[in-house]
């Protein structure tokens, strides 16, 4: 019988999205990561695609690392964000497939969703839609994506083995996966496991 460390995946999953609607309704808080432009611009994000995103689409962003400097979008491609969170790494994956590609946000926390939702809009991003879902259980066609990108997620997934199924389910033969995110290169502590603060940072 497999011993469970880590907390039960509900209590885990709601203490993430407790988390993560502080960091989308008050990204003016200080957070014990960074977040927002300043983030950002640590991270090397190019100014110029910045630029053309309103201050709403990157205050909450909370990633680990730049999934756009692992290779290139092309117009027309299809683009599946796990974690899309406020939609930051979305939008700018929108930009680059243009009106005939095709960008799908999965999130689980609902004030993400609506967040991102209401800035795809008054960007008029029509090729992004934003679903709610879990990284685990995606809610996107087999064999459908060209390019998966998701940044500081898989990490706060519980069954990271379930996640990698489902980004090699959805992609199409020959996709490709752009992944930012935090790699241990020691065994975790059960006590770190069981502390489900440090779960969710
Ligand atoms: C660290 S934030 C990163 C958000 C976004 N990728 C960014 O770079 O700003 C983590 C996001 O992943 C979402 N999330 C965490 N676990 C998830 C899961 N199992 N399935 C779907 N979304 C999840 C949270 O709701 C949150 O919006």
């Amino acid at each position: 019988m497999a011993i469970q460390v880590a907390p039960e995946i509900e209590t885990l999953r709601k203490e993430i999205q407790k988390k993560y609607t502080e960091v989308a309704s008050n990204p003016e808080l200080t957070f014990h990561f960074h977040h927002g432009l300043p983030l950002a611009k640590i991270l090397e994000y190019p100014e110029e695609l910045m630029a053309e995103l309103p201050p709403e689409a990157v205050e909450s962003f909370a990633g680990v690392g730049n999934p756009f400097s692992l290779g290139e979008i092309a117009p027309g491609e299809t683009v599946l964000d796990i974690g899309s969170g406020s939609g930051f790494d979305s939008m700018i994956a929108a930009k680059m497939v243009g009106p005939t590609g095709k960008v799908i946000g999965v999130d689980m926390t609902d004030a993400m969703l609506e967040k991102s939702r209401k800035t795809a809009k008054t960007l008029g991003l029509t090729q992004l839609e934003f679903k709610k879902g879990y990284a685990e259980e995606l809610p996107v066609p087999d064999r459908s994506v060209d390019v998966v990108i998701s940044n500081g997620v898989i990490n706060l997934t519980p069954d990271k083995s379930a996640s990698f199924n489902e980004v090699f389910r959805v992609l199409k033969p020959g996709g490709r996966l752009y992944l930012a995110d935090i790699v241990v290169y020691k065994p975790v502590p059960d006590a770190v496991k069981e502390d489900v603060d440090l779960w969710t940072a």
